[in-house]
């Protein structure tokens, strides 16, 4: 289940600029491997690029690149002079994103790593500390991500996450009860939302975006 608010969210979408042909390539791939649904949505992708602007992100990680269009608002977000690592499992998924970020102006700065990122991370720790990671992959593992971060991302660094209400089964109401997740899944989830809400580890906040999205500032 989707939280639906959808005047608001078509009315942010309206005021989104458009995407150029590198981003359109992403989303249509996507669209055509019939995943366009599990895509930043354009106001989302500029919300993470303005915080990594913000942040002055100049090495970042991604998990979950699918097509490649988060990885490219992230890179943006960097002004083309950082450096973006993006893991993704699934090599048809990594293909095309490869595709679309080869037409990405600053294409050459994002890095596509293929694999299961429970070993990947692992590999890429050499290349930290880092000052920032959106996690947006496999949702039973954002616990595991998130201890990756904790130890792999600088102090003061940034951490996002996306779909933390996890269609909402982290609400635990019997509205937000869904088949769709085990209760192992589902307390993951929880764990993960309820640590990054620890005011004495994070400054931080969840927007409630379709899905849930989480912005923490490491303090440690
Ligand atoms: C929600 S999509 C990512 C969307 C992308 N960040 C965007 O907004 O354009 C999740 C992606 O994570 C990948 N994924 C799932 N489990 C993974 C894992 N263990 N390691 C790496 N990638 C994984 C999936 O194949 C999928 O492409």
């Amino acid at each position: 289940m989707r939280i639906e608010i959808p005047r608001a969210q078509a009315y942010i979408e309206s005021l989104a600029s458009g995407e150029a042909l590198s981003k359109r390539k992403s989303r249509t791939f996507a669209e055509e491997l019939g995943l366009g649904n599990i895509c930043l949505s354009p106001a989302e992708g500029h919300l993470l690029a303005f915080l990594v602007r913000m942040h002055e992100c100049l090495k970042f990680v991604e998990i979950g690149t699918l097509t490649g269009l988060s990885a490219q608002y992230i890179i943006e977000g960097m002004g083309g002079k950082g450096e973006l690592w993006t893991l993704e499992k699934t090599d048809l998924h990594a293909k095309k994103a490869m595709e679309a970020i080869a037409e990405h102006p600053s294409g050459k700065n994002i890095h596509v790593i293929v694999g299961d990122a429970r070993f990947t991370l692992e590999s890429l720790q050499v290349s930290g500390p880092f000052d920032g990671v959106f996690i947006d992959g496999n949702k039973a593992a954002y616990g595991d991500y998130l201890m990756w971060a904790e130890k792999n991302v600088r102090p003061g660094g940034l951490i996002v996450a996306d779909n933390v209400f996890l269609s909402g089964a982290v609400w635990g109401s019997i509205e937000g009860q869904s088949k769709n997740f085990s209760e192992k899944q589902v307390a993951v989830m929880q764990n993960f939302n309820k640590r990054l809400s620890d005011p004495t580890l994070y400054d931080s906040v969840i927007l409630p975006t379709k899905e849930g999205m989480f912005f923490a500032v490491k303090m440690f």
